[in-house]
């Protein structure tokens, strides 16, 4: 029985040596984008109570939070804006002086090191909560939206965005976008579509923290359906036809097999967004003892990564970084 060679798994696991040698994947700091969120005002660190550990922070305070992931070595960060005040068109999203602009420009100048991504939609900054601009019935316009979709991708370029990454799910805003952006002479910057984004449970603390939980409605009349994985792949084709340079998809762990058909079906570079809920789960359970929330975390990345991320927007990447930090001592 045992004179002809036979396959044992745990041959490779009895060293950290070994186990190290046949890894098949590895997640690296520089993988990982951090989301921050930045407010109006001076001085301010203001916690998000449903997200431990991530912070709103005042354009003046940013500056750190942006050094401190350049020192970690992370790939980026990507920029949310609380404004001042919103209206129905979010004028908040394009003005020159708005709030993500100014943040880009601080980060800009204070931390030429680090790759700057921005969250282009115009939730954040309409008091309807909405992604675009809504007709007398409440529904959301499609092309009367992209004119300003494109602005703001344009005013986020030139406050210093290195990527500008739309996040509202219009059809056509990448064209528009790329169209936008070369006509102002800006044919360098790079377009990361969030090509199939889920009307997902999982976006709740975020909303908390940016403030932008639909007044009426929901957002099923423009992201997708949780059910749907052939539809995945049609956005991912059409945002890549009107220009794209990266796609990515959105929630992570609940869309893995999607993650990994985009990863087969495509040759750009795939990213992942690990959303607030997807945290949020994780740290809460965490506080409780129920589970050790840093290896949870570090094994739904990699989980992430091995489904065929090649990027991951996540709250966790500071954490992850130090945590890789300290493990090569
Ligand atoms: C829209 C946007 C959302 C997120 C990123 N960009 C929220 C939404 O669609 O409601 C969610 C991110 C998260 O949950 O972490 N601007």
């Amino acid at each position: 029985m045992n004179d002809f060679p036979r396959f044992r798994g745990r041959r490779l696991r009895q060293t950290a040596r070994l186990r190290n040698l046949v890894q098949e994947t590895r997640l690296t700091p520089d993988r990982l984008v951090l989301p921050l969120f930045v407010v109006p005002g001076q001085g301010i660190r203001e916690p998000v109570g449903s997200m431990p550990g991530v912070e709103r922070v005042s354009v003046d305070e940013l500056a750190r939070d942006g050094a401190e992931a350049a020192e970690l070595g992370l790939g980026g960060v990507i920029l949310f804006g609380i404004p001042e005040s919103k209206d129905a068109e979010g004028t908040g999203a394009w003005v020159e002086d708005g709030i993500v602009q100014r943040g880009l420009r601080a980060l800009r100048a204070e931390v030429p090191d680090l790759l700057l991504v921005s969250d282009v939609c115009l939730c954040e900054y309409t008091d309807h909560g909405h992604c675009g601009l809504l007709d007398g019935g409440g529904e959301v316009r499609n092309d009367a939206t992209l004119e300003l979709l494109a602005r703001t991708a344009v005013s986020h370029a030139r406050a210093g965005a290195d990527v500008v990454a739309p996040s509202d799910m219009m059809d056509g805003r990448v064209g528009a976008i790329r169209e936008a952006l070369d006509s102002e002479g800006m044919e360098q910057v790079p377009i990361l579509s969030y090509a199939a984004k889920y009307a997902s449970a999982f976006y709740g603390p975020f909303r908390d923290a940016a403030d932008s939980t639909p007044s009426h409605g929901d957002r099923r009349g423009y992201q997708m359906d949780p059910a749907n994985a052939r539809e995945a792949l049609r956005e991912v084709e059409a945002d890549l036809l009107e220009g794209a340079d990266m796609v990515m998809v959105k929630p992570a762990l609940a869309y893995l097999d999607i993650i990994r058909q985009v990863r087969d079906s495509v040759d750009v570079p795939v990213a992942a967004y690990h959303v607030s809920g997807e945290y949020a789960a994780v740290m809460a359970a965490a506080e409780r003892g129920w589970l050790d929330g840093p290896r949870a975390m570090t094994e739904a990345l990699a989980s992430i990564h091995r489904a065929g991320a090649d990027i991951i927007l996540t709250y966790w990447a500071r954490e992850f970084a130090r945590q890789e930090g300290r493990s090569r001592g």
